[in-house]
């Protein structure tokens, strides 16, 4: 099966230098990718700005922010999505060409709404999943339903050694009809297995 998977942050510059962004590191992402393309699938990784090392079989497309990761998804046109990517939502209304002065810097931005990557693709198999401060079940059940998802993987990132940056995480199965596979503390390497083993089921 040809598989898009997205990771990594997603950067919203407002000058060269200055961006709004998140601390995923692509570790969930690159680890799925990886455990994909050894079962023998082929796989796009579109990834944020991240230090990994592109994992063996795999095509990497990098990409800065949220519109570009859209661009190069489409381009890809994956049987099947898997949205790991920590997207930002709000990217700033104008980037400026040149590094803006302290002097000059308004004291608020304005922020525009961003695509959201895995609504905005139809017609294919789509995973997502959600990073929750709280409540993870619900809020992933939600956007299970609104995003048209086969599942969500929630995690609950103020588990310790769960969501960014972690080699482990701490996930649940989300799916549509309220269904809810829960997971012990896993490595990163581990829960792709998990979710590899899922996708054979849907
Ligand atoms: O990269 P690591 O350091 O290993 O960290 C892993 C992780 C914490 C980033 C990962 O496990 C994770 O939870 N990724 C999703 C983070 C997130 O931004 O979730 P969300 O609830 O904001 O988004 C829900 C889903 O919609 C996600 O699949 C996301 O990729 C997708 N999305 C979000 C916003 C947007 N504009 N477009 C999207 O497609």
């Amino acid at each position: 099966m040809k598989i898009v998977v997205t990771a990594g942050p997603t950067r919203e510059h407002l000058d060269p230098v200055r961006f709004l962004s998140n601390p995923s590191t692509g570790k969930m992402g690159f680890a799925i990718a990886s455990e994909a393309a050894r079962r023998g699938h082929k796989v796009i990784l579109v990834s944020g700005p991240t230090t990994l090392p592109t994992p063996k079989g795999v095509k990497r497309v990098d990409i800065i922010s949220a519109r570009e990761m859209l661009s190069a998804v489409k381009l890809a046109k994956g049987e099947l999505l898997i949205g790991v990517a920590a997207v930002a939502d709000w990217r700033p209304k104008t980037c400026a060409k040149v590094k803006m002065k302290k002097r000059t810097m308004p004291e608020t931005i304005k922020l525009v709404r961003n695509p959201d990557i895995l609504k905005s693709v139809k017609g294919v198999k789509k995973i997502g999943f959600a990073a929750e401060t709280g409540n993870a079940i619900k809020e992933a059940a939600r956007k299970c339903r609104e995003k048209g998802l086969e599942f969500v993987v929630a995690n609950d990132i103020t588990k310790r050694g769960a969501g960014f940056g972690t080699d482990t995480n701490k996930v649940a199965f989300v799916f549509p009809d309220g269904r809810v596979k829960a997971f012990p503390l896993m490595t990163k390497q581990k829960v792709a297995e998990k979710i590899l083993d899922e996708i054979t089921r849907i």
